[in-house]
């Protein structure tokens, strides 16, 4: 079953290698994934005062990633942090407080440089994030692509052969099989309620 999943990249930038990497992995031959980029790039900044009559963007933005089973952040490290324009799409998701889309969504995190450190901080900073907003992150393989440039892109804009490419398929499968667990388990703990309501209506 292709499990549909949320791809929020943390880059404006149209040439973006997380974009790429992004794109990659939609492009990946996964009939297990059903990927969508989702734009964050018009949303208005989060404001609180806003919560009673949001703009459209948020709206669009909440409902697109509320549809989805799963989501994958994509995101280049500024200053050894998390971009801004991601932190904001982050905090318009998990707004209004106890309505946040994010939350129980089963979540993966990539962050792509041309540095030897590959975003760990950035990495990091989401999955802090994805603690308070309860979003259930895979931990392995974890994916820090450190040394990415043009040159690791063909030119579609996708990863070229090799080991990078290799990484990011074990990764896309993994999540797969993450997001599997995740709703199957839930399914199946669901269906245990359910008899045991059954079973104590007919003791
Ligand atoms: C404002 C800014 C801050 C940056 N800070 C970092 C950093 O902390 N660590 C890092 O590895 N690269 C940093 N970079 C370089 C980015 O990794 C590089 O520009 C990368 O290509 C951005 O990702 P993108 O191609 O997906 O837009 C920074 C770039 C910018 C524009």
């Amino acid at each position: 079953m292709a499990y549909r999943i949320a791809i929020i990249v943390g880059s404006l930038r149209e040439g973006s290698i997380n974009r790429k990497v992004a794109r990659s992995i939609c492009g990946l031959r996964n009939d297990n994934l059903d990927c969508s980029m989702i734009e964050i790039g018009d949303l208005p900044l989060y404001n609180q005062d806003l919560d009673s009559s949001p703009p459209e963007q948020w709206v669009r933005f909440r409902e697109q990633v509320g549809a989805a089973d799963g989501v994958l952040f994509c995101s280049p490290e500024y200053n050894r942090g998390v971009p801004g324009v991601l932190k904001n799409a982050i905090d318009v998701g998990s707004r209004p407080y106890g309505q946040s889309v994010f939350d129980k969504k089963p979540a993966a995190i990539v962050t792509a440089s041309p540095g030897s450190i590959g975003g760990f901080g950035a990495n990091h900073q989401i999955r802090q994030a994805a603690v308070f907003l309860n979003m259930p992150v895979m931990q392995q393989p974890e994916a820090y692509l450190g040394h990415v440039g043009d040159d690791s892109f063909d030119e579609a804009g996708c990863l070229k052969e090799g080991p990078l490419k290799e990484l990011i398929t074990v990764l896309a499968h993994a999540f797969h099989d993450w997001v599997h667990m995740i709703h199957e388990s839930r399914r199946l703990l669901a269906e245990d309620s359910a008899h045991a309501a059954k079973a104590k209506a007919h003791a």
